[in-house]
């Protein structure tokens, strides 16, 4: 019997509505194809424990995760309560930065029955993978804040680009397009404003590109790569950027598909040494948290792909089945696409479409 360790993070808002219904799923996959799925809840990575602890982890966080085989997040922040950089760097970016986490993988795909804001698009037309770079970039606590409040007051935030760091992202990018129909990678720049990392960036693509001779690339810098998502996303295959390009990409690409509430992740070691995290690419959306009316999709997706990175296949595609099946029904969707069911419903009916 096939059996999988999860721990299973919620952490704050929409994160604690979500995580159950993917869950839900899960089980029911796991029933369906024969294997077991052995659920580890923590209540920390959130802002409610941060209330009681004064911190978003306890120290020991690592030693209480342990070695589970994937872990299944839900979204964290609170900013009534937390500021989000406190809440982020102390929870998320710890797991992306001390698992390794090093490539965030995020889907951009129209599905059938899901009404694009593009004109025109039908289902099929958007289909790509955006690999953002997930470990460091300009996501760096590199820098420094002098002479606070006063009117020589200075801030400095480093961008940090590794050989190794680049390099190991863009091997996983053009590995991925390399096995994709098109073979196709654009990557995202900026090398004509941000002139020492981008340029290096570049460079590294280059000679990246030369050791895959199947795969077509090219690039865009990040202003216009934005305008050729709404306008033409019909382009891309694989997009590979840097942290913060690549977080705003991911938002965007989605958007083109509908909305952002079915967009899922996987933060992935392909190494191997460490866990990979599995989450939706939204967050904790306290405008709506509480009203049982979030989305679940982009969560039940998450599962699909953390069940696919576990080697059951048959099981993440089956889920992606149900959750087309769902979509294409009016009735079943929630509010972010026109719908009046709530995440509960439309969990459940997922979860029996699986079945
Ligand atoms: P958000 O993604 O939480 O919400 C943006 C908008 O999208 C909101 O209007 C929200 O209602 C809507 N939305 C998001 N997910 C939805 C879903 N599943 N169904 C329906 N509608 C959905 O982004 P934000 O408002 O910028 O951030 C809110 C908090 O979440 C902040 O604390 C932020 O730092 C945090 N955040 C966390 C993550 C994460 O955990 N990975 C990601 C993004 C933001
Ligand atoms: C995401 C989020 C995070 C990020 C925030 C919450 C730090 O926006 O997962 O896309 O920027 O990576
Ligand atoms: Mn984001």
């Amino acid at each position: 019997n096939r059996r999988y360790t999860i721990a299973v993070i919620p952490g704050d808002g929409i994160g604690k509505e979500v995580v159950p219904e993917g869950v839900r799923v899960l089980e029911c996959a796991a029933a369906l194809y024969g294997f077991t799925v052995e659920q580890r809840w923590h209540d920390f990575a959130s802002c409610d424990y941060y209330a009681r602890h004064g911190r978003m982890m306890p120290e020991d966080w690592k030693e209480r995760i342990g070695s589970p085989d994937a872990i299944f997040f839900g979204a964290v922040g609170w900013p009534e309560t937390v500021p989000d950089h406190i809440s982020l760097w102390g929870s998320l970016l710890q797991f992306r930065r001390e698992y390794d986490q090093y490539v965030n993988l995020r889907p951009a795909r129209l599905l059938p029955g899901v009404p694009s804001p593009l004109a025109g698009r039908e289902p099929g037309s958007i289909d790509f993978w955006i690999v953002r770079e997930n470990t460091e970039g300009e996501y760096s606590s590199v820098g420094g804040h002098m002479f606070a409040g006063t009117d020589r007051e200075v801030v400095i935030q480093e961008t940090v680009m590794t050989r190794f760091g680049v390099d190991r992202v863009l091997r996983y990018a053009f590995d991925l397009a390399n096995r994709r129909p098109n073979r196709h990678l654009t990557s995202a720049t900026k090398s004509n404003g941000i002139a020492i990392t981008m340029p290096f960036w570049d460079q590294r693509v280059e000679a990246m590109a030369a050791r895959y001779p199947d795969v077509r690339w090219d690039k865009y810098h990040i202003d216009i790569l934005t305008a050729q998502f709404v306008l033409n996303p019909d382009r891309f295959d694989v997009v590979v950027a840097s942290n913060l390009f690549g977080d705003i990409l991911s938002d965007l690409g989605p958007a083109c598909t509908g909305t952002i509430g079915v967009a899922p992740s996987g933060n992935i070691n392909p190494d191997g040494t460490h866990p990979s995290l599995f989450e939706p690419v939204h967050g904790s959306a306290p405008d709506i948290a509480g009203k049982g009316i979030a989305n679940p999709v982009g969560q039940i997706w998450s599962a699909a792909m953390m069940l696919d990175h576990l080697g059951e296949t048959a099981a993440a595609a089956a889920i992606m089945a149900a959750i087309e099946t769902v979509l294409k029904e009016p009735g079943l969707r929630t509010a972010d696409l026109k719908g009046k069911a709530g995440t509960e419903a439309c969990g459940k009916a997922i979860a029996e479409a699986l079945r």
